[in-house]
């Protein structure tokens, strides 16, 4: 049986990440572990946790805007930055 999902190609810090068509931004972090968002005050990772718009634990850069991923859907060639993509941070 021939796969026919459309793919969406998003660059997750330096990676590519090829996704289905429809796909949260969150997901696409989600494919590229550790999956982190960003660092919190204390320093601490942080990853999407409640998936509705509700906790801004999820919030990154894409193209240069800051965007909740769970509510941004993943668009061919957007650039999604993490804290971990901004700082060189190793997770
Ligand atoms: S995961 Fe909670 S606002 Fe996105």
């Amino acid at each position: 049986m021939k796969n026919t999902t459309a793919m969406v190609e998003v660059q997750v810090g330096g990676a590519r990440v090829r996704i289905p068509a429809g796909s949260s931004v969150a997901a696409a972090l989600a494919q590229q572990p550790p999956g982190c968002t960003r660092l919190s005050v204390s320093g601490q990772w942080r990853a999407p946790l409640c998936g509705m718009g509700v906790c801004h634990e999820c919030r990154v850069l894409v193209n240069g805007r800051e965007c909740l991923a769970c509510q941004t859907v993943c668009e061919n060639g957007m650039h999604i930055a993490t804290s971990t993509a901004r700082t060189g941070g190793a997770a």
